[in-house]
């Protein structure tokens, strides 16, 4: 008998052993951006905040550059559970929302701080929540920045982006962007974005400022346009079941440490934007040109035929909410 006690005692004492020893969870965060950008930035800052809240109990690992899954896989492998955490571009929600396509309308947002407005809004916020029932949790929006047309020729105004082949991010509203200016608008992943500008598959593009200097868009593109025409954001996102089964302390430590990132890479976006565009100009390789306000008029009427195409899907009330944004 008592020696019967005395294994069970050891047995015990074994399993806290064990539980307390017990190996970290491995939680996989990938993205197809550069470590300086605003994303790459917000990815490590969540690694070194997880990882100080839950010593021992997390091991972050960070996927940058499409070095684990690029564009197309990477959200096939968060459902499967091969990875845990994805920051797509808003621009790639297409197949399991049509709400978010908005980020897309061309001209909607006067500037990121209208951006940052209505994602902070009611209705911004409601955004989050909307692919739950396909498996998807968000946890917040991060900012990476206005987008810029770029091309070989100078695009003053819509007539020249006539007949180019642009390469877009998968969006459909996107596409209809560059058909409204007679363009001929190809969906590439983002890692073959410089190959297919420097072969020439594609003629231009359009992504914010520090994309374009960190994959070197500008060393295969002879201008860039100020156009700021559209947004390039982000949604940081989970796969909910994985995200449901975690212990609570390790949501709440995980929680705080996304909230804190994202602010930290929102902060990047808001305070490096023009440092990005000024390294793009100081390296001189593409002429960064000026849009006059008829240009931008021009482009603006050009595009803006688009935003009814999409009316349906998105939904008059988001639009107006968006719009409420701007002042
Ligand atoms: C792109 O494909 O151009 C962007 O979505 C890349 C990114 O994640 O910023």
């Amino acid at each position: 008998m008592k020696l019967k006690l005395k294994l069970v005692a050891a047995g015990m004492l074994l399993a806290f052993g064990m539980a307390a020893h017990a190996a970290p969870i491995v939680i996989k965060y990938s993205h197809v951006v550069a470590d300086v950008t605003p994303k790459g930035q917000a990815a490590l800052k969540f690694k070194e905040l997880a990882e100080k809240k839950l010593p021992g109990k997390v091991d972050i690992q960070i996927f940058p550059n499409s070095q684990l899954f690029g564009d197309g896989k990477e959200m096939e492998a968060l459902l499967l559970g091969d990875v845990q955490i994805l920051a797509p571009s808003l621009a790639k929600f297409g197949k399991y929302t049509k709400q978010i396509q908005i980020f897309d309308l061309p001209f909607l947002f006067d500037d990121i701080q209208a951006v940052d407005r209505f994602q902070a809004s009611k209705e911004g916020q409601g955004l989050l929540n909307s692919m739950e029932k396909k498996g998807i949790k968000g946890f917040g929006f991060l900012h990476n920045g206005m987008k810029q047309l770029s091309a070989n020729k100078p695009l003053g105004y819509p007539t020249d982006a006539k007949g180019l082949k642009f390469r877009i991010q998968a969006s459909d509203v996107l596409e209809e962007q560059f058909k409204a200016v007679g363009g001929n608008p190809q969906k590439l992943a983002f890692a073959e974005v410089y190959q297919a500008l420097q072969t020439g598959v594609v003629d231009g593009t359009e992504n914010p400022w520090s994309n374009i200097y960190s994959k070197k868009f500008h060393e295969v593109q002879k201008y860039i346009m100020d156009s700021n025409h559209g947004v390039l954001d982000y949604m940081v996102i989970g796969n909910a079941k994985w995200w449901a089964g975690l212990p609570p302390d390790v949501q709440k430590g995980l929680s705080e440490a996304m909230a804190e990132s994202i602010k930290f890479g929102n902060k990047v976006a808001f305070d490096e934007d023009m440092a990005f565009r000024k390294k793009v100009i100081d390296e001189n390789k593409a002429k960064v040109l000026p849009m006059n306000k008829e240009q931008t008029a021009a482009w603006r009427s050009a595009m803006q035929p688009v935003w009814k195409k999409f009316e349906g899907e998105i939904g008059k009330p988001l639009i107006d909410a968006a719009l409420k944004a701007n002042k």
